[in-house]
């Protein structure tokens, strides 16, 4: 927010699988009132829609064109969590399975997908007042955002917590195959040609391997406050 700015503030989000943005980005708007949005939820929404439909993932027309024949709302659900409605309907219990989860990366890494999903956050964005989390907040959706963060954790802090997410929904995979499917998507989404995961020159970044989610926040808050002034 700049000096006399009546826009709310805007704070991105980003690093790598499991790193553990969601959570404290989360918690982060709650405690400061903003509304929070999961970026990535929009890309699995997308994905699953594909998957359902059985459009070929290897064909980006494809997927460009069901994205513009695709209503993507993010809400808040009862618990703070994030809940994706895909043309009206509520996907959220489906987009953290293990066929999302595999399907997601090469849908997010066609150029005209990104293209039209960056337009639709950057409009949900448009008046502030968001926490955004995702892989490329700071460096291209949003870079004039006020204060930006770099979650990272080692690969294997990482998979336990997928583990962790997995086994909720009922799911039992083993750490190491769930550290390989992430270096995998972390290899895809950092290698693509179009935005992709990277921290911006300006994030602070915080290593969460060994951190509690409410100590992570609360390091977040001081920044905020220092960059903002409150
Ligand atoms: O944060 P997540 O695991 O739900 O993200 C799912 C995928 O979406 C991830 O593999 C990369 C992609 N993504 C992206 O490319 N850009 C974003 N801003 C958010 C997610």
């Amino acid at each position: 927010m700049t000096a006399g700015s009546i826009r709310q503030p805007i704070i991105a989000v980003d690093g790598p699988a499991g790193a553990g943005k969601s959570t404290v980005a989360r918690k982060l708007a709650e405690r400061l009132g903003l509304l929070y949005m999961d970026t990535g939820a929009m890309y699995r929404g997308l994905a699953h829609k594909a998957l359902r439909h059985g459009v070929d993932l290897r064909d980006e027309s494809s997927l460009e064109d069901l994205l513009t024949h695709t209503v993507i709302d993010l809400y808040r659900g009862r618990d703070g969590q994030t809940e994706v409605l895909v043309d009206g309907e509520n996907v959220t219990p489906y987009l953290r399975t293990p066929e999302v989860n595999a399907s997601v990366s090469v849908v997010a890494g066609y150029p005209s997908v990104r293209v039209e999903m960056v337009r639709r956050l950057r409009k949900l964005a448009e008046h502030g007042g968001v926490v955004m989390d995702g892989r490329d907040i700071g460096t291209y959706v949003l870079p004039e955002a006020d204060v930006k963060f770099f979650l990272t954790a080692s690969l294997e802090a990482r998979a336990r917590r997928r583990q962790k997410d997995l086994a909720r929904l009922g799911y039992q995979v083993a750490v190491d195959v769930l550290a390989q499917e992430i270096d995998h998507r972390d290899r895809l989404d950092s290698t693509r040609a179009v935005a992709p995961l990277a921290r911006a020159t300006d994030a602070v970044m915080i290593d969460t391997t060994n951190l509690e989610v409410d100590h992570v926040v609360d390091e977040m808050l001081s920044v905020f406050r220092r960059v903002v002034g409150e």
